[in-house]
């Protein structure tokens, strides 16, 4: 049992893509991973926490009743998305109740997400920040291409960081973001950035990576098969 009391914050995870680049035949979130499909052990990795009091799935409007079947005995709401990503979290959004505090919002396809990058998150958020998101360093240099994938620029890559889910929010700052919303967008914390309210980091973790490809679902069933995966080293406060 956590001694945070979980109830004031709602994690909304779309999934309502009709994404079919991993070839299973079936959306993305619902391939399974270990045989559970990726976005219950996504939910599951958030109820996991004890942090999060109530998960809002949202899922292509042709999928809801069999959706609504995965989650027996979970506090999960399931509802139809829109025609994009931004449509789906303003869908989710929707049903959230305005006496939730914060609100977070994690890719369904972070399905080995642990429990405490969540913690941290909503930890971050509870003591005040607006907007927080998980990070990692880069380790690759990255180069700037033109359209001949010829190199124009070499970025300095100690000012950069990849970004990870779940992302957290003040519920209100969230809804007045996504009210003035145009447009499919890939990061909801980046709304929150345009406002002119301050985005902060914490540490993310190399586990919560996204299942984009075959090659990573692969990894990703290594991992649950309980493949030795060395504990990453600690992210230092310069490289959040
Ligand atoms: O297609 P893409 O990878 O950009 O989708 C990112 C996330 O947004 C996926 O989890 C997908 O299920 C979700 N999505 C959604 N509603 C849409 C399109 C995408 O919830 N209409």
């Amino acid at each position: 049992m956590s001694a945070v009391d979980p109830s004031g914050v709602v994690a909304i995870v779309p999934a309502a893509g009709s994404g079919l680049r991993l070839g299973a035949g079936v959306p993305k979130a619902f391939v399974e991973l270990g045989g559970v499909p990726m976005v219950v052990r996504t939910v599951d990795g958030l109820l996991e926490s004890g942090v999060v009091g109530r998960v809002v799935v949202v899922v292509p409007v042709s999928e809801v009743t069999a959706a609504a079947s995965l989650f027996p005995g979970r506090p999960v709401t399931v509802v139809p998305g829109g025609a994009d990503r931004t449509a789906s979290v303003a869908a989710g959004l929707r049903a959230v109740t305005s006496d939730v505090d914060v609100v977070l919002v994690h890719d369904a396809a972070r399905p080995l997400t642990p429990p405490d990058v969540v913690r941290r998150v909503v930890a971050a958020v509870r003591s005040g920040l607006p907007a927080v998101i998980p990070v990692l360093p880069v380790t690759d240099t990255v180069k700037q291409v033109d359209a001949d994938g010829v190199v124009t620029a070499t970025v300095d890559r100690s000012a950069l960081r990849a970004v990870q889910t779940p992302q957290g929010f003040r519920r209100s700052d969230l809804v007045r973001a996504y009210a003035g919303v145009s447009g499919a967008l890939t990061d909801d914390a980046g709304l929150v950035e345009a406002l002119g309210d301050s985005v902060h980091t914490v540490a993310g973790d190399p586990v919560a990576f996204k299942v984009t490809t075959a090659w990573d679902l692969r990894i990703a069933e290594l991992i649950l098969a309980g493949a030795s995966v060395p504990e990453h080293p600690p992210i230092s406060a310069e490289e959040r």
